[in-house]
């Protein structure tokens, strides 16, 4: 991909309090962003404000706060309509996060329209989170769960996939990319195979919003699902986005307040989207606060944010493949936001352990994706994961730091 960045890194990077501070004694080098990404000022300020302003229940106070709180929620779901191009802001359901969204929807569908026999297609680079559900509903529906593989590079084998569709096929459910090999699927491919099969799509979006430009309508993504802390804002508050025709025929996920047209003892009736699918007070600081995350990536502009972790990315993969004795575990022509590695016999939890001591931050482990390691028989990786404000001095250390471990435990 050859894109120009216009992202000013060091500006960007003053602007994240918490990359400001030191760990052991030596400035933080934050490389874990596929766990959580650090947070601008501008959501921390959103965040204070409404607490500190406004905090009030929404939809349901006729008083001054309570009608700031809810313009404030409705605006958070415009801008975050805005900016995956939902046509209708009713389509993005505030949820706790990707897990949750996936949840959602795995429920809410297969109770709608999945019968005993019939099909759910992932895929062998599924997170946790987009296998357990499905596996759960296949469980209550009497469906079969169908697994498309991977190849050693890391990719998905679209030629066992398109064998997989059938008239049996319900949904697939994919991820966009891949958290642990830092794989970009061929999304647009896979929507449009399934959907000549009238199948629907779902896409976690857990680890693609924040490095890829997202126009749901353009790639007709029948759902979308990700989290608000991997994208700049807060924990606990995430988006399942889902076209209007399947959300307003699919059956609550949860349901008490919020969620109801009228309730008697003989009946109750269901509110109209968003809210038949938001029971119960929702988390309105972490919708602020998503809010202020996705205006904030608009006026960076997310094509910018690409081409500048583009960059990093290779120069990345460049200087570590300089280092003898690693291997890359995942390597797709098309990456982004990670690289996991292996050193040598070291347990990447030993590699890790040293690289903290220098300050730098990594993940370790399986990733919460168990079927990828046992794909490559490895008991997990070292991933470092990659944002707007990481720059070529935080791979350089991390090079560095990975040659120090090398000499100490080889
Ligand atoms: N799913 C998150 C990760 O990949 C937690 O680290």
């Amino acid at each position: 991909m050859s894109l120009t960045s216009s992202i000013p890194i060091e500006k960007v990077r003053a602007g994240f309090p918490l990359l400001q501070r030191e760990v052991y004694g030596k400035p933080l080098v934050y490389l874990d962003n596929g766990a959580t990404t650090q947070k601008p000022q501008e959501v921390i300020d959103a965040i204070k404000e409404y607490y500190e302003s406004y905090n009030s229940n929404v939809h349901r106070g006729v008083h001054y706060l309570s009608q700031l709180a809810t313009d404030a929620e409705e605006s958070s779901r415009q801008s975050i309509a805005r900016f995956i191009n939902a046509a209708h802001s009713h389509e993005v359901i505030f949820t706790k996060g990707t897990t949750d969204s996936i949840n959602l929807a795995a429920y809410s569908f297969c109770k709608k329209y999945i019968q005993a026999g019939d099909e759910i297609i992932i895929s062998h680079m599924e997170h946790h989170s987009n296998i357990v559900p499905w596996q759960i509903a296949c469980e209550d529906r009497g469906a079969v769960l169908k697994v498309v593989p991977i190849t050693p590079e890391g990719m998905l084998d679209m030629t066992a996939y398109e064998q997989l569709l059938s008239t049996r096929t319900k949904i697939v459910a994919i991820t966009w990319v891949s958290n642990t090999l830092g794989t970009i699927n061929p999304v647009r491919e896979i929507i449009e195979k399934a959907h000549q099969q009238g199948v629907p799509v779902l896409l976690d979006a857990a680890q693609a919003v924040q490095h890829i430009p997202v126009d749901v309508q353009e790639l007709d993504v029948d759902f979308l699902a990700f989290s608000g802390h991997k994208i700049y804002g807060p924990t606990g508050i995430g988006v399942l986005y889902g076209k209007e025709k399947f959300l307003n025929d699919m059956p609550p996920y949860q349901s008490g307040g919020s969620m109801i047209k009228s309730v008697t003892f003989d009946k109750t009736t269901y509110a109209s989207l968003p809210f038949k699918f938001e029971a119960g007070t929702p988390h309105v600081a972490g919708i602020v606060g998503l809010g202020a995350a996705v205006r904030y990536l608009d006026a960076l502009g997310i094509t910018s944010v690409m081409a500048a972790e583009q960059d990093l990315l290779a120069y990345a993969q460049a200087q570590l493949g300089m280092i003898s004795g690693l291997r890359f575990i995942g390597n797709a022509p098309e990456k982004t936001g990670a690289i996991s590695l292996l050193l040598q016999d070291i347990h990447p939890f030993d590699l890790g352990e040293i690289l903290d001591k220098q300050g730098i931050a990594v993940r370790t482990g399986h990733h919460c994706c168990q079927p990828i390691m046992d794909y490559y028989e490895i008991p997990g990786t070292l991933r470092a994961s990659f944002a707007l404000y990481n720059n070529r001095d935080d791979v350089d250390r991390l090079v560095k730091g990975i040659e120090k471990a090398k000499a100490m435990l080889s």
